[in-house]
């Protein structure tokens, strides 16, 4: 698994980490290409089902970045965010995967850096992990009718 490359998605804060990364960029801070960002109003927006549905469809990690503790644009977003995404490392733990696959993280607007560094070291997390279970064939997934 030398050249493995994970695919991770991070559900960005539009008020925070989305311009963190944004922030990131402008001030020309590389960060690893694996990690896509998908843009919401607030991680109050992001249910269990979307971050097992982005497992589901193959993604090896995914992050979940949120305002800082206490300034949440919607007052207590993050919060629940947290708590969904213990949540869901229960649920993986449950089933027998690493529950490190899933994380959140808090930042402001102006960390650039925290944001680069943050998809450097996720990055770097799931490499050591190796593929997710279900990319690996080790698991089906099979559709409901
Ligand atoms: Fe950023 Fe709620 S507005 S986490």
């Amino acid at each position: 698994m030398e050249n493995y490359e994970p695919e991770i998605v991070a559900f960005c804060c539009h008020y925070c980490a989305y311009t963190a990364a944004d922030m990131a960029g402008s001030k020309r801070i590389s960060y690893p290409a694996n990690v896509k960002i998908i843009r919401v109003p607030c991680t109050g927006k992001v249910d269990a089902i979307h971050i097992m549905k982005a497992l589901e469809k193959g993604a090896d990690g995914v992050y979940v970045a949120g305002c800082l503790e206490g300034d949440c644009h919607f007052k207590t977003g993050n919060a629940r965010a947290r708590l969904r995404v213990a949540r869901v490392q229960k649920i993986l733990e449950d089933l027998g995967w690493e529950k490190e696959r899933v994380a959140m993280i808090n930042m402001s607007a102006g960390m650039g850096e925290r944001f680069a560094k943050t998809a450097f070291e996720f990055t770097e997390k799931i490499k050591s992990l190796g593929p997710n279970p279900i990319s690996q064939g080790k698991i089906e997934v099979q559709a409901v009718s």
